[in-house]
């Protein structure tokens, strides 16, 4: 599966590149200095943030991109056009396995996952090319 579009400064990206970043410098996550942000946009251009929250019952915390996808589904919506997420790594920021598997519940293998670091879009990946042969509500309707 071929990347989305490895263009790494789209102008098209850069009010959603400062959403992103702020909601990453909204994280807390004072166990793993690992701060990340995470953007949903939904199918009528609507935007949904979220940020790492970490416990001293280290399992308790949460992904940013969790929090994310819940705002998203608390306001209604329930289709992810694309997702941003932010960490401070150069690479830019990958989701973990979990993550992945959540925003397959709201995203098809198409869906552009939009991998960032504070300089910018670093990587455009397809959510199949992330989670392949995935598992998803399909199976079980
Ligand atoms: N983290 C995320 O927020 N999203 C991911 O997809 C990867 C990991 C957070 C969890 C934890 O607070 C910190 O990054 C280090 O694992």
């Amino acid at each position: 599966m071929p990347v989305v579009d490895q263009n790494k400064d789209s102008s098209l990206d850069s009010n959603y590149l400062a959403a992103v970043k702020q909601a990453m410098g909204k994280a807390y996550a004072p166990y793993s200095n690992y701060p990340v942000g995470a953007l949903v946009v939904t199918e009528d251009g609507q935007t949904f943030a979220g940020c790492n929250v970490e416990n001293a019952s280290y399992p308790e915390g949460h992904c940013a991109e969790t929090a994310a996808i819940a705002a998203m589904v608390l306001a209604g919506h329930q289709r992810i056009k694309q997702i941003y997420i932010m960490s401070q790594d150069q690479q830019g920021a990958t989701p973990c396995g979990g993550c992945r598997q959540r925003i397959r519940e709201f995203a098809d293998a198409q869906t552009p996952v939009i991998l960032c670091s504070p300089t910018g879009v670093q990587q455009r990946r397809h959510l199949a090319e992330l989670l392949p042969h995935a598992f998803g509500p399909e199976f079980l309707s």
